[in-house]
């Protein structure tokens, strides 16, 4: 367990800004969380909710001002920080393809438990959640109820110190926001910190001690839930009007009664009113004073406030749908100043300057272990993905040798048949188009979070994308492999012995894991999948044409002559059929390794920095 300094309180956040380009998510934030509390964030649309939370997380860092989490950085001490919390994002960051207990099992992990203890914590959540009879269905199959379960059930398995829900229960029925209130109590009860982000005052108001209202980027209100609906009045009042033309003489009426004033309304034979005093007493008297007044009414009643209410109460408006963007000059004026008061702070040290730890490399090593085996395991799972892998690249074997093999012949080594020719360039022209898969992958587990979760955890950063690289490793041998059975079922063979045929395959599988460096570098950059392919297809589709994958280079004219014998593809593929063909070393592998090492040498540290500095 991490030492903090006596008497931090669990967060502090003061002044913290945080811009998206032209947006203003945060303008200025201060708040505290005393320990084992349970603090709420209300807010609208657009708040600025989870980018607070997402700050506090260490998944951001602030543009000015600072926060604080027992006491510790969260951009210096962000290593810190991530062991002692726990983080349930917005969007159920669990792994759709995995089941529920693989999930835990794998999170479990990545915390840091050993795994005697990640097992049993599993059990124990899984029976607490009520995930049991699910555990070993895949988390796809989940209801939205159950996924949300699951990815809080995530967060707790090293029993956090804070734990950081936003908005634990939207679009759940009541049945499963009453669970999620019920764990909610339960862990405040174990002496969790808790900080929650909700849009639904009722919530706020059952579970936190204290609220901050939060529009805009900024708190406009904070207290306990009886404080904030005092200022709106505690109870509001509906009256609906039988005559429009009634409005003004009612609105006096129940003015002496003890309302207030009525919120703007859209619809003039409509009143809401705050209703202060206690309720059945006011709603008697509004009765008997409305009939006094002969005013008639065709419905009277008490509610409780809504965030709508107290939005209406504090700025005289509803809350807007995109709380950003709209801003006055003298609120950026204030930004400014708050961004000028803390000019000259820290960043996080790009480039870590010490060199890693005995206890950081094991942890870094199991890290990449556990997340390669969970990769691997999607790969298993979708062995349509395999079959699809695959058949592209026997297409090609069957159409070059049958289509073009007639026509090449004339052009090739003499002695070598244009099967023999062609395998190897196959298997290039096969981890080349399968490397954009890589970026596939990484930009799904950005899309649905599990990165997020991730990065939140106090796992090696560099785990998730070498556990990316290696798994596709290890898929790109095994699609050598069966494109080994495809070409000797067309005539294919090593000429060399085994030991020079392993060494074509190796080869290969260097150059794949160097182009998955740069596809990873690819869907860091790009975001979203689709993109991510598309531009690995512009990149892919020309190099591996224009090169010695299907046709020898001499065949081609001589302005792509030049390039092609420079393509890391042409040295790649000669490399390869050197060593399936002829005995010795192949006049281009310094050439192809050059070219490996270079790309590694600039994509792995390029990745680890934009992982790193992602928002
Ligand atoms: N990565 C990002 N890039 C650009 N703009 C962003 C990014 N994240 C948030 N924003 C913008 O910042 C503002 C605050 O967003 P945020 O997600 O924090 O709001 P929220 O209160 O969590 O809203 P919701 O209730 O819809 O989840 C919004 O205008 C949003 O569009
Ligand atoms: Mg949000």
């Amino acid at each position: 367990m991490v030492v903090s300094p006596v008497s931090a309180p669990a967060v502090r956040v003061e002044g913290v800004v945080k811009r998206f380009g032209s947006t203003t998510a945060l303008a200025g934030v201060d708040l505290e969380v005393a320990e084992g509390t349970v603090f709420a964030l209300l807010g609208p649309n657009g708040a600025g909710k989870t980018t607070l939370v997402r700050v506090l997380a260490t998944l951001l860092e602030p543009d000015a001002g600072r926060a604080e989490v027992f006491g510790r950085d969260v951009v210096r001490e962000a290593v810190v920080v991530r062991e002692m919390l726990g983080l349930t994002g917005q969007f159920a960051a669990v792994d759709e393809i995995l089941s529920g207990r693989e999930n835990l099992l794998m999170f479990g992990r990545l915390f840091g438990l050993s795994k005697a203890e990640t097992r049993r914590r599993a059990e124990e959540l899984l029976a607490q959640f009520e995930l049991a009879d699910a555990a070993d269905r895949p988390a796809r199959t989940y209801s939205g109820g159950m996924r949300r379960r699951l990815d809080l059930a995530s967060s707790l398995l090293t029993r956090p110190r804070i734990l950081f829900l936003d908005e634990p229960t939207t679009g759940l029925d009541p049945r499963s926001r009453n669970e999620i209130w019920t764990t909610v109590r339960e862990l405040v009860r174990e002496g969790t910190t808790l900080l929650l982000t909700t849009q639904y005052l009722e919530e706020a108001d059952e579970l936190a001690d204290r609220i901050a209202v939060i529009d805009h980027g900024r708190v406009i209100a904070q207290g306990t839930g009886n404080e904030l609906k005092d200022q709106v009045g505690g109870q509001i009042l509906e009256v609906q009007l039988a005559s429009a033309a009634e409005r003004d003489r009612a609105r006096a009426v129940l003015a002496a009664v003890g309302c207030g004033e009525p919120e703007p309304s859209e619809r003039p034979d409509r009143l809401t009113l705050p209703a202060p005093r206690d309720g059945l007493e006011l709603i008697e008297e509004a009765a008997a004073e409305l009939r006094r007044a002969r005013i008639e009414v065709s419905d009277l009643g008490l509610r409780r406030p809504t965030l709508d209410d107290v939005f209406l109460q504090l700025t005289g408006s509803p809350p807007s749908e995109d709380g950003a963007g709209s801003r006055s000059a003298a609120d950026e004026a204030a930004i400014d100043h708050v961004e000028h008061s803390t000019v000259g702070r820290r960043s996080a040290p790009i480039v870590r300057l010490r060199p890693p730890s005995r206890r950081e490399l094991r942890s870094a090593v199991t890290d990449a272990g556990v997340v390669t085996a969970r990769n691997l395991r999607h790969f298993i799972r979708q062995p349509q993905l395999l079959i699809f892998s695959t058949i592209q690249p026997i297409m090609f074997v069957l159409l070059f040798v049958y289509v073009f093999g007639g026509a090449v012949k004339g052009s090739l080594p003499k002695g070598v048949t244009y099967v023999d020719f062609l395998l190897p360039g196959i298997f290039v022209q096969s981890v080349a188009f399968r490397a954009t898969q890589t970026a596939i992958g990484l930009a799904e587990d950005l899309e649905r979070g599990v990165v997020d979760r991730f990065r939140s955890m106090p796992m090696a950063r560099s785990a998730v994308l070498l556990g990316r690289t290696l798994a596709d490793l290890v898929r790109n041998v095994l699609i050598i492999g069966l494109m080994i059975g495809v070409g000797y079922a067309v005539g294919f063979s090593f000429h060399a012995g085994v030991l020079q045929a392993l060494a074509a395959v190796a080869v290969v599988a260097a150059f794949g894991f160097a182009l998955s460096w740069i596809f990873a570098f690819v869907a860091l950059t790009v975001r979203g999948a689709e993109a991510a392919q598309a531009a690995g297809f512009v990149v892919i589709f020309p190099l591996v044409f224009a090169s010695s994958v299907f046709v020898p280079v001499a065949t081609m004219p001589g302005w792509l002559q030049s390039f092609s014998r420079v393509s890391p593809v042409t040295l790649t593929a000669d490399a390869a059929r050197s060593y399936s063909l002829t005995p010795g070393i192949p006049s281009s592998l310094g050439e192809t390794a050059a070219w490996v090492g270079g790309l590694l040498a600039v994509f792995i540290p390029l990745c680890v920095w934009r992982y790193r500095r992602m928002s």
